[in-house]
Order: structure tokens, then sequence, then C-alpha cells
């Protein structure tokens, strides 16, 4: 049997063809040396997803860009008509404001459907995006390409064990004090249904404050739908993180 998510959405109970290594919280262990990239098994399960189920009827989709990247762009914080990447772009809503406020812009997403349709609707749009197929934790760019980030929903689908990586990753292509948007469900969420790891604040501290240093953390107890979630801002370290004292 495949398994599948629960999710609640504007009352109705969606069930997705999720991977089991998500849904159980299983870890998955790579050579620490090499890239490691999304286990296959949950590259097929996001592709499956988007094949399989309109973009729109995805519980996580919207029309309007995500408040919190929307007000970081409103209030300057991410620096106009710099390069940004969005990681984990599903359709490519907030890839398609971003390009419509005047940056430079990029997304990246493992499932081909949604890629597709980010790129037809950038197209309807008139906007010149790069929108790539490809795995967050393998990027195809070069070191310091981007000042700008957002991650809106990625980041708490990443296996725990490779979140170190994620961010590893996400930092080579990031510029010394580029700016990074972060949201995902939080810990305090506990709804039966949705992502099954839920990162408290020390978790998401512990996998990027290696490389990232928090600027400011907002906890919202809900988005568009039912879970709370924590939004933070960060900013590429442009030297190696103090040493504990
Ligand atoms: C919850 S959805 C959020 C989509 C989009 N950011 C939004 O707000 O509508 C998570 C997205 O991350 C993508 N994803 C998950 N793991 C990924 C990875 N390792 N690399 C690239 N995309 C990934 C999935 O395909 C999915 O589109």
């Amino acid at each position: 049997m495949l398994p599948v998510l629960r999710v609640l959405f504007h009352g109705r109970c969606v069930l997705f063809d999720v991977p089991s290594t998500v849904l159980s919280g299983e870890s998955v262990s790579r050579p620490a040396h090499s890239r490691p990239g999304l286990p296959p098994s949950q590259q097929a399960a996001w592709r499956r997803t988007y094949a399989s189920t309109h973009y729109r009827k995805l519980p996580w989709f919207s029309s309007t860009p995500y408040p919190w990247v929307r007000q970081a762009v409103e209030e300057g914080w991410l620096r106009r008509a710099s390069p940004v990447l969005d990681l984990g772009c599903g359709a490519g809503t907030n890839a398609l404001f971003l390009a419509h406020s005047g940056f430079r812009t990029s997304g990246i997403d493992l499932a081909p459907a949604a890629i597709e349709a980010a790129k037809a609707r950038a197209a309807h749009r008139g906007l010149s995006i790069d929108f790539r197929v490809g795995d967050a934790l393998r990027l195809p760019f070069r070191p310091g390409e981007f000042a700008g980030l957002v991650d809106v929903g990625c980041f708490h689908t990443i296996p725990i064990d490779l979140r170190r990586a994620y961010s590893s990753e996400i930092a080579r292509v990031a510029r010394p004090g580029a700016r990074y948007v972060l949201a995902w469900v939080a810990r305090e969420s506990s709804q039966p249904f949705g992502p099954p790891h839920r990162p408290s604040l020390e978790e998401a501290a512990a996998a990027f404050e290696e490389e990232f240093l928090f600027l400011r953390t907002q906890f919202s107890p809900a988005r568009r739908g039912p879970f709370a979630e924590y939004r933070a801002l960060l900013e590429r370290r442009a030297r190696p993180r103090p040493a504990p004292r």
C-alpha cells in the first residue's frame, strides 16, 4: 500500500502519496564527503504528487505570494534587482512575485510538473524566470550566485539527518551577507496531518546557524490553513560562527 499524507484543506480531507521515510521521520545516511541528494523514493513521491494532482488543488498552493516574502520585499529586506532563488518553488507563486518586483529570479523544484506549471504561469505574465527541475540538496548553481533566498515550506520536508547538508548547500550558492526568507510548519502544530518533522526553533538553529545568522524570527499561530508556523529572516555569515565560550 502506498504511504499517504492526510491533509485537511478547506475543511476537506485530501490524501497525498508521500515518501514513507517522510512520514516515519526515518533517517537516511549518506557519506559526509559528497553532497547528498534527497533519496530517490522521496524525489519520486514529489513527482507523483504533482503529476497526479493539478497544482491548484494541492493544499499548499496559493495564488498570492506568501505574506512574509511580500513583507521582506516591501520593506527592502530583500535587496531589489539582486539575484534570488526560490527553493522548492512548486508552481512558482513566490518566484512570480519576486520577478514582478524586479528581482533576477530563479526557482527550483524536484517535480517536473510543478516547474512546467511555473514556466507556463511566468510566460503568461511575460516574466523571465530561470525555473529548473532539481534537488535543493544538489543545487545546479555556482558558489555565491545568489544575494537572496526564499524557502516557503521546503525545509520542513527535508529528512532530519539531511538538514545540515541542506543548509551547507544553500550557503554554498549564497554570497556573504545574502538574505534568506524561511518559513516552516512549527513543532507546536499538533494536527495529525501535514509534514511530520515540524522543526522546533532550536532544531532550525541547529541546522542553519553554522552558515547563517538568525536576524529575526516570528511565531505565527496560523498560515493559510490550520498550521502554526515559524518565519525567520537569516543572513549568510561573512565570517565563520564564533566558537562557543
Ligand atoms: C509544501 S510545498 C511548497 C511549495 C511552494 N514553496 C509554495 O509555497 O507553494 C514543498 C515543495 O518543495 C519541493 N521539494 C521538496 N524537497 C525538495 C528538494 N530536495 N529539492 C527541490 N524541491 C523540493 C516539493 O516538490 C514541493 O513543491
